[in-house]
């Protein structure tokens, strides 16, 4: 069945075809064409975009030397396993992505395809690496769809999920929808509070936790930034996640051990990554 490519007839073929676990659209926008920071619908309707692919288009859609390096490497094979081959570019990509991470131990890099990918092998690695079974996410937070990273979220479209039960969900400093009575000055420390002098003093010991999940921008969760955390290092490890994590060292006020990115590039190559300590990415 082909019918005219409208907009209007795309949102009635989109709401038929396409799964709505899929969907958290803010527009019935249907994407056409993207140059630089504009987007166009599907009937020509040019849109400049502050979405930015949830912040993984950075160089802007049809970037010419993205797309060149994508033929490039296309062009040569499309073949690029690194479970039974070495690949010079993956190791390139690995050496780059290490080098922007803070901290001078040494440290390994994880390919996923997707953020879920990333994020789920982070929690998966983390226990393995410190022994200790518990991990802390904030309500709000989207880490990713398949079953240990919705149990790892708290998004509130993900709640009929019920998984992770080795995870703590502490409130995040959210200044739109508070989580304690007596307004938002002190919001930030209040959650801290709450999380070092009650959850870890109750029912989750630090000792026991392997790691926190933590957007320095909690995306997904309404594009929320948080007034100001400092937090103080407890032996634990904290993974920034996703496109916000760059900012996360000084949100925090420490370094990040392990970090999560993604990008939307190219289907069958690598598009997400987990960087974190050797012991950490280097377990099995
Ligand atoms: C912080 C964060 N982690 C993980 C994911 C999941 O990424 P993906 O949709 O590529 O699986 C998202 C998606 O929005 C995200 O915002």
């Amino acid at each position: 069945m082909q019918t005219t490519a409208t907009a209007t007839d795309l949102v009635r073929r989109d709401e038929r075809a396409i799964a709505n676990a899929l969907k958290i659209r803010y527009t019935p926008f249907v994407v056409g064409e993207g140059e630089g920071g504009r987007l166009f619908d599907v009937d020509g309707r040019p849109y400049l975009d502050f979405g930015a692919a949830w912040a993984l288009a950075g160089l802007g859609y049809n970037n010419e030397q993205v797309r060149s390096a994508v033929k490039a490497e296309l062009g040569r094979t499309t073949f690029g396993g690194l479970i039974s081959g070495i690949n010079r570019p993956a190791i390139e990509l690995a050496e780059r992505l290490i080098d922007l991470v803070p901290g001078d131990w040494e440290k390994k890099v994880w390919y996923g395809l997707s953020g879920s990918d990333a994020s789920e092998a982070a929690m998966r690695l983390l226990p393995q690496a410190t022994g200790r079974n518990r991990l802390v996410s904030f309500i709000g937070s989207w880490h990713g769809t398949h079953d240990g990273t919705m149990g790892l979220s708290a998004h509130p479209s993900l709640t009929g999920v019920i998984a992770g039960a080795n995870v703590i969900k502490a409130p995040y400093p959210d200044p739109y929808h508070p989580p304690f009575l007596g307004g938002t000055e002190n919001l930030t420390d209040q959650c801290l509070h709450y999380l070092e002098h009650y959850l870890f003093r109750t029912i989750c010991e630090p000792r026991d936790v392997a790691a926190i999940f933590v957007e320095a921008v909690q995306s997904d969760g309404g594009d929320v930034v948080p007034p100001r955390i400092s937090c103080q290092s407890c032996g634990l490890s904290v993974i920034a996640t996703a496109s916000c994590s760059r900012s996360t060292r000084s949100r925090l006020g420490l370094p990040a051990r392990a970090r999560c990115l993604r990008t939307n590039m190219a289907p069958s190559r690598p598009t997400s990554s987990c960087s974190a300590n050797h012991s950490a990415a280097g377990c099995h």
